[in-house]
């Protein structure tokens, strides 16, 4: 199975509407393909806040409407935050009867709301049990960081340093939430205190924006990029319900279904984009994949592996810190970015030669997990 169109809008605080953003998404898509949208069996739409922010649901026929004589069968998926590599997995497995199709991620998270969009968030957690006795997200991650913290006898440094480069990475992104924003390891330090440990500049922003990508059976030209493996897992929603805060079971057994599938190991892996939806989660993804050992993450930020110049470099695009977290659309920006870079086609950003690239894209707090494994030919 092949990417073979890859869309995005800019991501940030925008004007345009969910209609709007999935439209523009849908069209780059075509427009990088070799595929005509005639060409095209079926659509997957991830969306997860349409209806508790923006009083929209039933969002396949928003599609339908946006392509109005296709009369293709269009599905929406939601899994939280890991929606859209959810929908690209469903997806992929129905490429035997369906051969090309489009995967559409979109979200809408400023402007006018029906609910506070920290209400809504909350609704990727256990809402009865944890949202009503006050662990919203920030607060569920700063527990998570608080545990890793004690047991691996970190300071918040490492935390900043994850806040620094992300911001870095995404000066070189013109479609970053953050593009342009100067931001000083000093000014990360001084930020308002949101959940203690974390700080403004340790949270990805509410972020609009729609990324869409088109995969096929079979190869359609050589810009094309394969897909070796693509696995989901999933876990408690509730944090009391696990052994440990300090790991995300549900990425260390997509991730080792992967390596298992193809053979790969993550030494063999040029380039990743991991879901740091917070700081700290970043910290988790590096060790839950197995790039270093558990409390080993600081000491791989330490030592410039991350880098876009180091041995695996790690969200070129900013990632979800300074690229932005449109919920619904945040797995699929994820495989735009690894796409683009196994092209060739990242201009500033570039990195050497990759050959092999991964994406790990959570929802909730590691309720579920999606990892894509991709080649370039
Ligand atoms: N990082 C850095 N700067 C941020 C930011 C972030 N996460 N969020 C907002 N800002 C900046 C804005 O750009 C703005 O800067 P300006 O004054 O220079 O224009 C300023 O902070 C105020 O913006 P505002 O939108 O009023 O911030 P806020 O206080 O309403 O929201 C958070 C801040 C942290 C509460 C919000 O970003 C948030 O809820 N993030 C977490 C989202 C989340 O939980 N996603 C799901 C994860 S699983």
């Amino acid at each position: 199975m092949y990417i073979n169109g890859i869309g995005r809008t800019k991501f940030g605080a925008l004007t345009k509407t969910l209609p709007e953003l999935t439209y523009e998404a849908m069209l780059n898509a075509v427009e990088d393909s070799p595929l005509d949208i005639t060409d095209i069996d079926a659509i997957f739409v991830s969306n997860f806040l349409g209806g508790p922010l923006n009083g929209q649901l039933h969002f396949n026929s928003i599609i339908a409407s946006l392509l109005p004589s296709l009369n293709i069968p269009i599905i929406r998926i939601e899994t939280a935050c890991a929606s859209s590599s959810v929908a690209l997995n469903q997806a992929i497995n129905c490429l035997e009867k369906t051969p090309n199709i489009m995967i559409v991620g979109v979200e809408k998270m400023t402007g006018t709301h029906l609910i506070s969009p920290t209400d809504a968030i909350a609704m990727a957690g256990d809402y009865k049990n944890d949202y009503e006795q006050g662990l919203i997200f920030p607060a569920a991650y700063a527990l998570i960081a608080q545990q890793y913290m004690s047991t691996y006898g970190i300071s918040h440094d490492a935390l900043e340093q994850v806040s620094y480069i992300n911001h870095k990475n995404a000066n070189l992104n013109p479609l970053a939430h953050f593009y342009h924003k100067d931001v000083t390891v000093e000014m990360i330090k001084q930020s308002p205190r949101v959940a203690s440990p974390l700080n403004l500049f340790d949270c990805s922003p509410l972020s609009d924006g729609a990324a869409a990508i088109i995969i096929s059976s079979k190869k359609q030209s050589d810009r094309d990029v394969k897909i070796l493996s693509s696995r989901i897992a999933t876990d408690t929603i509730s944090l009391t319900q696990r052994e440990s805060l300090t790991s995300f079971n549900a990425t260390k057994i997509a991730s080792r279904k992967v390596y298992q599938d193809t053979g790969v190991t993550p030494d063999m892996i040029d380039i990743l984009e991991v879901h740091d939806c917070f700081t700290i989660s970043e910290l988790l993804a590096l060790e839950d994949l197995g790039f270093c050992r558990p409390g080993e993450a600081p000491e791989l930020i330490e030592n410039g592996s991350i880098l876009p110049g180091g041995e695996h470099p790690v969200n070129t695009d900013g990632g979800l810190k300074a690229d932005g977290h449109p919920i619904g659309a945040t797995g699929l920006a994820q495989i735009y970015e690894i796409v683009t870079q196994l092209r060739g086609e990242a201009g500033k950003r570039q990195v050497s030669d990759p050959k092999l690239g991964l994406t790990q894209n959570i929802g909730g707090i590691g309720g579920t997990c999606g990892i894509t494994l991709m080649e370039g030919i």
